[in-house]
């Protein structure tokens, strides 16, 4: 990865300001979900070749799910270079050789129109300053026919219980440092579809988190 930017290491990133810390609590909290949630999108999207973008990827851990389950060409686009370089790190240790690093801005995705198959995102979303944008992007880079999942998903009531008893005794302002932001964009979903008009959008909405399951 070049340098273009020579403040990108300090810089202030929207749910990705400490890596080391985001790494440490994904390994000790949060691991059991990815392989559950990458089941859970591979049978809905029954997407399993060509190209998926994990947009807000952080240390890459569903996309690595997502890539050790399918054939799929993973592409890793987060703003924070700190992230993709754990990305990286876990992606070459487990072995994954479809894969490539976009250090980059969901409401500006530097891939070309309807490049991508499949595009998922977990709890990235509600860090967007502009959910139409973020939205507009990803639908311009998915094909026509592709599927995009994106939402803050646990896998399971289980797991959610779980990780969030340990979160609110870790961090006790965790659940409430983005309640609000999940909620804003929640109620700003309908219009932005209507606007966008993918060929359907589903919210899938249950004990184990929320997503929104897109076709365009
Ligand atoms: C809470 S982390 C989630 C990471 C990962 N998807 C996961 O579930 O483990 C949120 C990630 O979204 C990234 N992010 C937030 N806003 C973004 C934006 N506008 N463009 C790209 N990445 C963004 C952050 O840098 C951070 O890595």
């Amino acid at each position: 990865m070049i340098d273009k930017d020579k403040n990108r290491e300090t810089k202030e990133h929207k749910g990705g300001t400490n890596p080391q810390g985001f790494d440490r609590i994904v390994r000790e909290v949060f691991a059991p979900i990815y392989p559950v949630i990458a089941q859970q999108i591979v049978a809905k999207t029954l997407t399993t070749s060509g190209r998926c973008l994990d947009a807000g990827c952080g240390t890459g851990a569903l996309g690595r799910a997502i890539a050790a389950i399918t054939d799929l060409h993973v592409t890793f686009l987060d703003q924070s270079i700190g992230m993709l370089r754990f990305a990286a790190k876990y992606a070459s240790q487990e072995g994954i050789k479809e894969c490539s690093f976009l250090e980059g801005d969901i409401h500006n995705i530097d891939l070309l129109d309807e490049s991508m198959d499949l595009i998922i995102s977990r709890g990235s979303s509600p860090f967007w300053d502009d959910w139409h944008r973020a939205y507009s992007e990803i639908l311009r880079v998915l094909k026509v026919g592709g599927h995009a999942y994106i939402g803050g998903g646990f896998g399971t009531k289980e797991l959610k219980e779980q990780i969030t008893a340990h979160m609110s005794k870790e961090k006790p302002d965790w659940r409430d440092s983005f309640k609000d932001r999940i909620k804003a964009e929640r109620e700003a979903l309908p219009q932005i579809m209507e606007k966008l008009n993918p060929a359907s959008h589903t919210i899938i909405d249950d004990e184990s988190g929320w997503w929104v399951f897109i076709t365009k």
